[in-house]
């Protein structure tokens, strides 16, 4: 099984970039070696994790990172892109630890020897306890903290990076986390959500002025997820509710910082729903980046609600993933073709495409098709929407390996590598291997 492009698609140049991409808290492991962060708390709380497990070993990856970098190497790659790990870096008294920011200083050496361009992403999720004690994204203060970290940690780097991101996500770290509660902190409530992503959003602004001075030459921006909602019928409530729906989960994120607004939204909430917007922060949020990542998985079919104005309805008769998440290629051309249309949109990343499906190993070998149609269908949608003029210029597969999917723990396998969680060995898929020959292919 291959993946193929159309012969003269922009994807099948070497000016594309390739990439895979992981997490520290999904990977790492060593936890001994580093401050505790709200997702170990999470997890030793009972029920919230579906197998019970931890991030404490994880894929190893501080052990095995040098054969993990020579795995990446072996996928062809241009890029590789990861998180640094906050409480691994930052001592509680503001200074740096030296053993972690040593450790990063491997990787990205390594990958400089070896010709792979470092995408780094600052904050994937893992908060150091000690903030969360205090508030956490609740706090305004942790913005402050937040732009200090990347403050030494951008100067203690360099020119060893590529590009930085300072946010994953911040509609998971937000919403997921400090509204439905499904994700660390765990923290349940409407009035909560909509501040915490503020501060998350200020967080951001005030890391690309900092990334602006101690990092001029890298590609500075931003990394966020859309699932587009789509109506369940033309009747005008449900696709009033579809709007709704795409209001607060993804313009909520990206108009502020393309536009310095946030969408109209704001005026119709409940006073205690509200962000608290002191004057001056959408100047900074909306500090221009230089690329934009987006991450896309699926979408979503919303129908009208009395009480919410919007509910989500379970994918029918269609193909889903292991995620039980509905596969729709369309609707990945049409986000990016919309969000082009909308917005004055910078460079645009893929930093994240991929698919969680029930991967087997018979005699070493996982023939994992059903993941290769994703890519296939996937690479080719982000194709369309660059004929469709999207100015897009790289493609990163999530994951590079299996590891902690959050809150489903080991149970779903994102990685176009298995991992064998007893042995820790590592074994590229059918797909790593058709993602691998499909960037060789280019460069000939
Ligand atoms: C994204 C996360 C990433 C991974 C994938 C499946 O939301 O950024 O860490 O969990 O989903």
């Amino acid at each position: 099984m291959k993946l193929s492009l159309p012969k003269d698609s922009a994807m099948q140049s070497t000016d594309f970039t390739y990439g895979v991409a992981t997490s520290s808290f999904q990977i790492e492991g060593a936890a001994e070696q580093r401050l505790p962060c709200i997702w170990d708390t999470f997890c030793n709380t009972p029920d919230k994790i579906k197998d019970q497990s931890t991030g404490l070993v994880a894929c190893e990856h501080i052990e095995r990172w040098q054969e993990d970098l020579d795995l990446i190497d072996s996928l062809n790659v241009d890029a590789y892109r990861f998180s640094i790990s906050w409480p691994r870096v930052m001592l509680e008294n503001g200074t740096l630890n030296h053993g972690g920011v040593s450790f990063y200083l491997q990787i990205l050496d390594r990958l400089k020897e070896k010709n792979i361009k470092a995408y780094v992403t600052l904050y994937h999720w893992d908060l150091p306890q000690y903030i969360e004690d205090n508030g956490g994204w609740l706090n305004r203060e942790t913005a402050y903290m937040f732009s200090h970290y990347t403050d030494l940690i951008s100067q203690a780097f360099g020119d060893r990076v590529h590009s930085y991101a300072t946010l994953n996500e911040p509609f998971c770290s937000g919403y997921l986390g400090y509204e439905i509660g499904i994700h660390a902190p765990g923290i349940i409530g409407k009035q909560y959500g909509k501040k915490a992503i503020h501060h998350l959003l200020l967080a951001h602004g005030l890391a690309m002025q900092v990334l602006q001075k101690n990092s001029p030459n890298t590609i500075n921006g931003i990394v966020l997820n859309f699932t587009p909602g789509y109506a369940i019928s033309d009747k005008a409530e449900d696709i009033a509710a579809a709007e709704l729906a795409n209001q607060h989960f993804n313009h909520w994120y990206i108009k502020p910082i393309i536009e310095g607004n946030y969408p109209d939204l704001l005026s119709k909430l409940p006073m205690d729903q509200r962000p608290d917007v002191l004057a001056g922060d959408l100047e900074i949020i909306s500090h221009s980046i230089d690329f934009l990542g987006v991450n896309y998985y699926t979408r979503a079919v919303y129908r009208h609600d009395d009480d919410e104005g919007f509910s989500q309805e379970l994918p029918q008769n269609v193909e889903l993933t292991d995620m039980g998440w509905e596969v729709s290629p369309n609707a990945f051309t049409e986000l990016l073709v919309s969000l082009n249309e909308q917005y004055q949109l910078p460079p645009v990343y893929i930093t994240e495409n991929g698919a969680a499906m029930v991967d087997e190993i018979h005699d070493g070998v996982i023939t994992d098709i059903q993941r290769i149609n994703y890519y296939q269908s996937h690479l080719n949608a982000v194709n369309d929407a660059i004929k469709q003029g999207v100015n897009i210029c790289a493609y990163f597969a999530w994951s590079l390996m299996d590891n902690f999917e959050w809150a489903e723990g080991y149970l779903k396998r994102f990685g176009i590598v298995y991992v064998d969680y007893q042995t820790q060995k590592r074994t590229i898929k059918a797909s790593g291997l058709a993602y691998r020959d499909l960037i060789e292919a280019r460069k000939i």
